[in-house]
Parts: structure tokens; C-alpha cells; sequence
């Protein structure tokens, strides 16, 4: 048996996300494989792995991840792992594999919105907090409460590009707190990225790609004011405005990947590679984590 599990992409809304505001998220037509082998030795894994194992009652088993994403690239990696290993062993509902798989990730990690496993678990488009869409699932951790409801349209093509570093999800979302807990310029402009989600699941609703590239890069020049872009990612933007319809760093940024909404592909992707740069040409898509017999 074979766990295939989708990587994500947040469209809209990252940091405001964590203050009440709406984000749009995606899956991501980039399947990771993951399997569990019997293994005689015992080995050791990272915490979330070792946690899921445990959960799950299982010892000497090997995971094996395949997928040409690097961890720490803002694309769901660990989320995608837990909810594959989670998979694998038993048959959740979409529902019970969102809440399960982000227990797991919380009790790990401490910190984070079920964002990622909410996305991998249903596929498709998926709004947090937000009011369009069929209502999927509300989750609630420590008196912070998430809903989920699922934007269904059609499948949008994108470019992810990885920076070449990690980023942390943990110090960017406190140095974009700190600022917050400052004063009302960073309020502005979490309203204001709230304002551009909205205006964004309608553009994604409609598949006006000229529209959702304005408005993600408008997102962008706002995260770009907490100090959580690179230098790096502000060389990919760059190309991306310029052959895509627009550009931004997904996920908690300070590392991690770009997306892009294609316009030019050939001379996009010609010159994205030609500047060394992982690149994935991919899209959205409707599929959620599946397993199957290989
Ligand atoms: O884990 P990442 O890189 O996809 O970022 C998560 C998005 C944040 O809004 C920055 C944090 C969160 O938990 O919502």
C-alpha cells in the first residue's frame, strides 16, 4: 500500500491567517510517496514522525518518503507526512485525518494553524475563516477556532520555485508578532491582506489569473514590510512579475518557496532554470491525500 500525499501552497492570507483573517490555500499537484516498511532496527525518526508512529501503536517500521520537495520549503512537508503515515494504517474519514494529523503536528511542534493538514486532507481549495464556499470542518485549539469550507473551481497553474534555504515557520511568525503587538501599522496591514483574500477567492472562483496575479502581488508587498522576505525570493518575484501575471513567497517566508501565476511559461521556466533555481511546473489540484496498492 501506498499513501500518495499532496504538498500545499497558501494563495493568500499567510500571518493574517494566525490573527482571525481569511486564507486561501491549496493542494498542489506534486504527490509525495509515502511507505511504511517492516524494519528489524529500531530507528529514529524526528519528533512528529516518532509521535504518529505511536499514536498508530507501531514500532520497527521504516518510513519512506519519496518526493523531490525539500522540507522546510513552506510546502507542508511535515503536515504531509503525518497525515500519510496516519493513511496508511487506517481508513479516516477527510474530517478525522485533518484534526488527527494536526493534534499530532501541534503536540510536536507547539505552534502552527491546522491550515496544512485541513488542505492536504480535503485537496482542492480550501478557505480558512473565510465566508464563500461548501463548509467542510471547524477545528479548536486553545480557544483559537479555524473553519474550514472548500472553494471548488477550476485548477490554476502555477510555478513554485524554490529560494534555496529553509525557512522557520516558528521565528517568522513570532517576528511578525512582535511587530503586530507594536501598534497599528501592522494591524492595517493584516486588514488590508484580509481584504486582498477576499478579493482573491472571488478572482480564483472566476479564474481570472490577470487578477489573482495583481492581488498576490499586492500580498506580497505587504508581507515583504514584516521582514520576512529574502533576498533570494525578491530575485524570483522579480522574474515572476516579469513573465507571470504575478508573484509571492507562500507560507511563513524568511526562506521556503515562491509561487507564480504563469504568463510566459517557456521563457519563465527557461530563465528561472537558467538561474539555478529547484523549480516545480505544476497546478492546483482537486485530489487530496489517496492511498492504493502499488
Ligand atoms: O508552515 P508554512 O510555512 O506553510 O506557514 C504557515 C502559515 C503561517 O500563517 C505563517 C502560520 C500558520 O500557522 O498559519
Amino acid at each position: 500500500m501506498v499513501v500518495y500525499s499532496p504538498h500545499k501552497v497558501i494563495l493568500f492570507g499567510e500571518h493574517a491567517v494566525v490573527y482571525g483573517y481569511p486564507a486561501l490555500s491549496a493542494a498542489v499537484d506534486l504527490f509525495a510517496k509515502i511507505y511504511l516498511i517492516p524494519s528489524r532496527t529500531g530507528l529514529q525518526y524526528t519528533p512528529f514522525v516518532q509521535r504518529t508512529l505511536s499514536y498508530l501503536g507501531l514500532r520497527n517500521v521504516y518510513v519512506k518518503v519519496e518526493t523531490r520537495v525539500p522540507s522546510g520549503s513552506g510546502l507542508g512537508t511535515s503536515s504531509m507526512i503525518i497525515a500519510g503515515i496516519l493513511m496508511s494504517e487506517r481508513d479516516f474519514t477527510k474530517e478525522q485525518l485533518a484534526r488527527e494529523a494536526f493534534n499530532i503536528e501541534y503536540e510536536t511542534q507547539g505552534l502552527g494553524s491546522p491550515i496544512d493538514t485541513s488542505t492536504i486532507s480535503a485537496g482542492g481549495f480550501v478557505l480558512t475563516n473565510g465566508s464563500e464556499g461548501i463548509p467542510l470542518w471547524s477545528i479548536e485549539k486553545n480557544g483559537i477556532s479555524w473553519s474550514f469550507s472548500s472553494i471548488p473551481t477550476r485548477n490554476l497553474e502555477l510555478v513554485i520555485v524554490y529560494s534555496g534555504s529553509k525557512g522557520s515557520t516558528r521565528e517568522q511568525v513570532a517576528k511578525v508578532r512582535k511587530f503586530y503587538e507594536r501598534g497599528s501599522l501592522a494591524r492595517d496591514i493584516m486588514s488590508r491582506i484580509g481584504n486582498i483574500t477576499e478579493e482573491g477567492v472571488r478572482a480564483v472562483m472566476r479564474g481570472e489569473k490577470e487578477k489573482i496575479g495583481e492581488l498576490m502581488n499586492e500580498n506580497h508587498s505587504e508581507l515583504k514590510v514584516f521582514g520576512i522576505s529574502t533576498e533570494q525570493i525578491e530575485k524570483i518575484v522579480t522574474v515572476g512579475r516579469e513573465y507571470g501575471y504575478g508573484a509571492k513567497l507562500t507560507g511563513a517566508g524568511g526562506g521556503g518557496a515562491v509561487i507564480i501565476i504563469p504568463r510566459d511559461k517557456g521563457k519563465l521556466l527557461g530563465k528561472l532554470r537558467e538561474m539555478n533555481y529547484l523549480v516545480f511546473d505544476t497546478a492546483t489540484t482537486s485530489a487530496g491525500i489517496f492511498k492504493r496498492a502499488e
